[in-house]
């Protein structure tokens, strides 16, 4: 319900864009959406404020954005916050995402000395800092990182980082209907080619379970009405690879290891 009603205040609601989110690599403004009574925050990516990048096609990183929350709402993933295009906001098209709020208690992925590594954490990768200290990267099991985890190889997320995994709320007063840990900034998504860079490579080996297989099954049958809400944001090769990738984690039967032939975790990785 609450995610319907943030979807259509979204698409339909008056926006007042409050300015630049700093030190976001592209345009990334903040926004107070109003709808039928309710105000909420947004974050408005315009595809005319993009940083040109090497391997992804120009302006279109805000149309991944919305197939991601596509793919998320179609599985009922719940992984990507309410995600539309919008066309009429000042800069121009581009992706209008619900803001998640932060729970601040969270602490689902960690970077720390090795001594101080959560109890229920699974390490994951080591790094030097320039000063000399070895720190270690881990991250909790909770089911709504599985999920973004799940999510991030079928949508091939070249980008998962620490800090675009947020537990909180987007929808202010919707009590704890609203509250999930998600996943924010999915723009580099759905290249044919595999990219998948992520922080959460905990859960490796684990097989996957009844409803992700489903799932997956979901993806490679490709119905009618997924196939036309991917169609409006990626090019057909791009659906295709992504029905490829499906059917691949289905035959594996478990959350891949991470592959030893290019780098899999992103930079910076918080
Ligand atoms: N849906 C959201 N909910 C909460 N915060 C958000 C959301 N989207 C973006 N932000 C905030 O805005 C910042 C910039 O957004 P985002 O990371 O999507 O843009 P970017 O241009 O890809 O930047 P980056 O260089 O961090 O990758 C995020 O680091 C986060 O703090
Ligand atoms: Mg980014």
């Amino acid at each position: 319900m609450h995610e319907a009603f943030a979807r259509q205040a979204l698409e339909q609601g008056t926006c007042t864009v409050m300015g630049a989110i700093p030190r976001a690599s592209n345009d990334t403004r903040l926004v107070v959406v109003d709808h039928a009574g309710t105000h909420f925050k947004a974050v408005y990516k315009p595809a005319s404020g993009e940083r040109p990048l090497a391997d992804f096609p120009p302006h279109t990183l805000s149309l991944r954005e919305v197939a991601s929350y596509r793919l998320s709402a179609h599985l009922d993933l719940n992984v990507v916050p309410p995600t539309v295009l919008r066309g009429d906001l000042g800069a121009g098209p581009g992706s209008l995402q619900a803001y998640v709020e932060d729970s601040g208690d969270d602490d689902a992925v960690a970077l720390t000395e090795v001594d101080g590594i959560p109890a229920e954490h699974t390490p994951m990768f080591a790094l030097r800092t320039e000063d000399g200290t070895d720190l270690v990267l881990s991250h909790d099991a909770r089911e709504g990182l599985r999920a973004i985890a799940f999510f991030d190889l079928l949508a091939n997320n070249a980008d998962r980082k620490a800090g675009h995994i947020i537990t909180g709320s987007y929808l202010p007063g919707s009590g704890a209907a609203s509250i999930g840990t998600y996943g924010i900034d999915n723009g580099l998504t759905f290249h044919a080619e595999e990219k998948v860079r992520t922080v959460l490579w905990g859960f490796s080996h684990q097989s996957f379970r009844v409803e992700e297989i489903d799932a997956l099954d979901e993806v490679v049958r490709m119905p009618t009405e997924l196939r036309t809400v991917l169609d409006e944001s990626l090019e057909e090769t791009e659906i295709e690879s992504l029905r490829a990738r499906a059917e691949r984690l289905g035959e594996a039967g478990t959350f891949p290891d991470p592959p030893q032939d290019r780098t899999v975790i992103p930079w910076p990785p918080i």
